[in-house]
């Protein structure tokens, strides 16, 4: 256990499925790690058992020391994990702003004297809402779209507001489902930038699941390939193209 995020021995069943089978996992503070690997591989259970969505049914997943078991989604997110989902889950009818504004609510407290009286401090607390959705914005270059709906993005500029929503929790790591699925060329060069950003200015250790190889390979720091629940290979990019079982299991020939 030496992470910042760990899963030791960590089984999930679902009756008689071994979705995850002994996975042990440390992603290490300041890196990308991928997890990689065919459909029903168990990459997304192990998204939803590291945010408390389903429990392990052995074994313990660890998030800066501490364990996670019990501990509700909520405040696994407001210890400094947080997710964005496969199929993106934004608010479509909402402009792009106020879709970071929900990510703030809960991090930007008003104070209960503050909400009681629409008082100065309570002014203070909106402009400073305000200034951190200008920030958000600004770092995920969707500043130009603020008053759009959020459901007439196209899909790279929507995944990179869901990225700017999950930062508003100011998360010390962030585990990303796919978000450069879908994704054009053009898009995906981006989206390597905006990953890299995030670690090398943000200092956002990142776990990361995806089956496109040129994000994949491009950003990890180390990747974890998995098959059937369980953990087959576990390296560098270059180790991991060259395991003779990752290329039989997914890579390819
Ligand atoms: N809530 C669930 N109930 C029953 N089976 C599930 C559930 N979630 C996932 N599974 C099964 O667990 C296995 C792993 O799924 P998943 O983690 O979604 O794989 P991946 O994300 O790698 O494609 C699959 O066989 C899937 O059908
Ligand atoms: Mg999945």
């Amino acid at each position: 256990m030496s992470g910042l995020l760990s899963l030791c021995d960590v089984t999930v069943r679902f009756g008689g499925l071994v979705a995850v089978n002994k996975v042990t996992i440390d992603v290490h503070e300041g890196t990308i790690h991928s997890l990689i690997g065919p459909n029903g591989a168990g990459k997304t259970t192990i998204i939803n058992t590291v945010t408390g969505v389903y429990s392990p049914t052995e074994g313990s997943v660890f998030f800066g020391g501490l364990p996670l078991a019990g501990v509700n989604p909520d405040r696994i997110c407001r210890r400094g994990l947080t997710r964005t989902f496969q199929n993106t889950e934004l608010f479509g009818e909402m402009s792009v702003a106020d879709n970071i504004r929900v990510g703030l609510h809960g991090v930007e407290e008003y104070g209960l004297p503050a909400a009681s009286v629409r008082s100065w401090s309570c002014r203070a607390a909106e402009r400073r809402i305000d200034g951190r959705v200008e920030e958000l914005l600004e770092a995920v270059k969707l500043s130009d779209q603020r008053h759009i709906e959020a459901r007439a993005l196209p899909l790279a500029k929507m995944r990179k507001l869901e990225l700017a929503r999950a930062l508003a929790s100011k998360p010390k790591m962030l585990l990303l489902d796919e978000p450069a699925a879908g994704l054009r060329a053009s898009e995906i060069d981006d989206m390597n930038l905006m990953l890299r950003m995030l670690r090398d200015q943000l200092r956002i250790s990142i776990l990361l699941v995806d089956h496109v190889m040129p994000v994949v390979m491009g950003v990890s720091d180390k990747i974890t390939v998995m098959n059937f629940g369980q953990k087959i290979a576990e390296g560098t990019p270059k180790e991991v193209q060259a395991n003779p079982e990752v290329i039989a299991a997914y890579l390819g020939a």
